[in-house]
């Protein structure tokens, strides 16, 4: 039988790359997607990828979708945690509720997204966490104190994760995006897109393709000794 992935925000941007790549390599697969209904049905009727909407950053949604999801699908096997959000400003100028709303999608919405399905992961003796984090995260990003303390965040999630699941056949790995050409990095403003162009070695940003191209790899049997690892993947930008 087919294993089972679910795509965070899986309906547009990178996510829509990872679960159509997840598909082509012949998973099942479910996507969540927040708010925009119009795309998420265009993405269903495109792709014959199921579409299911909650906000990451509630538990008990999470929870209740999860649920349906392994009640329609089958157990999950595969999470792919890529729901994001920015709310982009100077640190003297952003807002608790800007802080918030990053901190509980790109953060509480990767524990929340991981906690429902974990007690069944451990029972059958395989799981694979795929958390997209950002080159933000490592490096930080002036007028991203908001997300890059989250996408941090989303890497010590990881990294103890991968510790907790090794025994129980579960592996969790981060991938870090640099600037992938998607609706998020073209609402920064052009000029300062620009300059952040230059400072990529590849001279370009990168295609959601080649961040689902990790994911696929991850996402194998093949992967099994990869664990707590981070996959940077951002044209030469930033090395750790
Ligand atoms: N480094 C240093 N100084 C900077 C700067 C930078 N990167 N960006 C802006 N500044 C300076 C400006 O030059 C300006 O200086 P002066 O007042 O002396 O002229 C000052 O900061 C304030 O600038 P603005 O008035 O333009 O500030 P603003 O309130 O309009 O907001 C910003 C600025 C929101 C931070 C804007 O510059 C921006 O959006 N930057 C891009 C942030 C970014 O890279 N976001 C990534 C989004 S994509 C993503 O997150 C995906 C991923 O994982 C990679």
């Amino acid at each position: 039988m087919a294993r089972v992935a679910l795509v965070t925000g899986g309906s547009r941007g990178i996510g829509e790359a990872i679960s159509k790549a997840l598909k082509a390599e012949g998973y099942e697969v479910a996507a969540t997607y927040a708010g925009n209904d119009e795309k998420a049905a265009a993405f269903t009727e495109a792709t014959g990828i199921k579409t299911y909407k909650w906000n990451v950053g509630d538990y008990e949604a999470s929870k209740a979708g999860i649920a349906k999801i392994e009640e329609e699908i089958g157990p999950i096997d595969i999470v792919v945690a890529n729901a994001g959000i920015t709310r982009d400003a100077p640190f003297h100028k952003m807002t608790p509720e800007q802080w918030q709303e990053v901190i509980d999608t790109n953060l509480t919405g990767v524990f929340n997204t991981v906690h429902p399905v974990w007690p069944g992961m451990r029972e059958r003796g395989f799981g694979r966490i795929i958390v997209i984090s950002s080159i933000n995260g490592q490096k930080g990003q002036f007028g991203q104190v908001n997300y890059a303390a989250t996408k941090a965040g989303d890497l010590g999630i990881v990294k103890s994760l991968a510790q907790e699941g090794a025994a129980k056949g579960i592996t969790a790995n981060a991938i870090c995006p640099g600037y992938i050409a998607t609706e998020m990095v073209m609402a920064v403003p052009e000029k300062v897109r620009e300059s952040i162009i230059k400072n990529i070695p590849a001279g370009r940003l990168g295609e959601p393709e080649e961040i689902a191209r990790c994911v696929v790899f991850l996402a194998s049997e093949d992967s099994q000794f990869i664990n707590g690892s981070t996959i940077s993947a951002n044209g030469g930008q930033f090395f750790v």
